[in-house]
């Protein structure tokens, strides 16, 4: 066969493979836009565990109708110019709707504080439809039907709608930890039911919005951390070593704002408590890290929940040094033991070992 181009539809699908593998990924995609436009409020709808139906309403900016083409079009995106390594949004890569549009039934219905009316463009197996006039509030509101009906093979991958369902449940939970201040609700099934009000945008509404998602219980048992270490801030609340889980499921980590899944955060939470907590036993808890976005590359993988440090040891070093000293001080680990030489040396603050 000679060499050819591929279709546009065709490049979406390929592409879709890698950012939407769940529906979960989906709800991810469209609540990561909504915040990126300045959204207040999100509200996220499903049904069939996301393979039927995901509705997610914002009330952020809106897309201009001339926009509208260009959103569901391919490396279109209003959040990058030309420097990849600067980005402060969650969203950069201008694929997130085109994928989805080539795998499902998407609608799209805007409006921003400006316009006279709402418009609406539809995308279907990847066909972009004409805009049509709409009626609508300031912001966006975008409907994915049938989900993978374009990938039969992947739909087959699919879980079953608890399993989807609950997956969409922990995405929004990890997004939602890092955005106190916007109120998100979820429906579709009633296990997966959230109902987030808006906190404040500070350390306290950060609190309420963990005990929200992690349980009322969380803020009585959990340490707070606070530590610097050459330019990387960490921040967050964690759990005591009676308050754990047999997963670590609610271990939520966050680099810049970022929800993301990273082994070595991971490793580094379980290694500072690797006194304290059986092997079977998980600490829960949020860890938010901040640190100069040159100092971290978060363009590893199209799902954006993968990062690399530029210094991977000292991330570790300041998450176990703060774990551990929150531990210490709350006298819940000996601090004259054999690892207190070790623990000095992670201070925060401290010169590395
Ligand atoms: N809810 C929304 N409110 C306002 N604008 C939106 C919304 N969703 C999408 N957009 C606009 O459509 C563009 C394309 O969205 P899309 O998710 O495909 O790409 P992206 O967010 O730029 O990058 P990524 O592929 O990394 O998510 C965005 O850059 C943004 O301008
Ligand atoms: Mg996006």
């Amino acid at each position: 066969m000679p060499i050819r181009q591929l279709s546009e539809t065709v490049i979406n699908q390929i592409a879709a493979g890698e950012v939407i593998e769940r529906p979960a990924s989906v709800v991810k995609e469209l609540v990561e836009n909504a915040l990126d436009a300045g959204a207040s409020r999100v509200e996220i709808a499903t049904a069939g565990g996301g393979l039927n139906l995901i509705r997610v309403v914002d009330d952020g900016s809106g897309i201009p109708a001339a926009e509208l083409p260009l959103a569901v079009s391919r490396h279109c995106t209003s959040k990058l110019s030309e420097d990849i390594h600067d980005i402060r949004s969650l969203g950069f890569r201008g694929e997130a709707l085109p994928s989805i549009g080539s795998v499902s039934r998407l609608t799209i219905r805007s409006r921003t504080a400006d316009a006279e009316e709402a418009m609406e463009i539809a995308v279907e197996g990847g066909r972009v439809s004409a805009l049509r006039p709409a009626a609508a509030n300031r912001g966006t509101q975008v409907e994915v039907r049938d989900l993978f009906y374009a990938t039969p093979v992947r739909l087959k991958f699919m879980k079953g709608e608890r399993a989807e369902s609950s997956a969409i449940g922990d995405v929004v939970k990890r997004i939602a930890v890092a955005f106190p201040a916007v109120r998100f609700t979820l429906t579709g099934t009633d296990r997966t039911r959230l109902d987030l009000p808006a906190e404040a945008d500070d350390e306290d509404g950060r609190l309420r919005r963990l005990a929200k998602v992690l349980g009322d219980d969380f803020p009585r048992n959990a340490l707070a951390l606070d530590a610097m270490r050459e330019g990387v801030h960490l921040a967050g609340q964690v759990s005591i070593p009676s308050f754990t889980r047999a997963n670590a499921l609610m271990q939520f980590a966050y680099v810049n704002g970022r929800p993301v899944r990273d082994r070595q955060i991971a490793a580094a939470i379980r290694a500072a408590y690797a006194d304290v907590l059986p092997r079977d036993r998980h600490a829960i808890g949020a860890l938010f890290l901040t640190l100069d976005p040159g100092l971290v590359d978060v363009n590893v993988h199209p799902a954006k929940a993968d990062v690399r440090f530029r210094d991977p040891g000292l991330v570790r070093g300041l998450i176990i040094g703060a774990i551990r000293q929150a531990l210490a001080e709350a006298g819940m680990r000996p601090a004259t033991s054999g690892t207190a030489g070790m623990m000095a040396a992670f201070r925060p603050g401290a010169a590395p070992a």
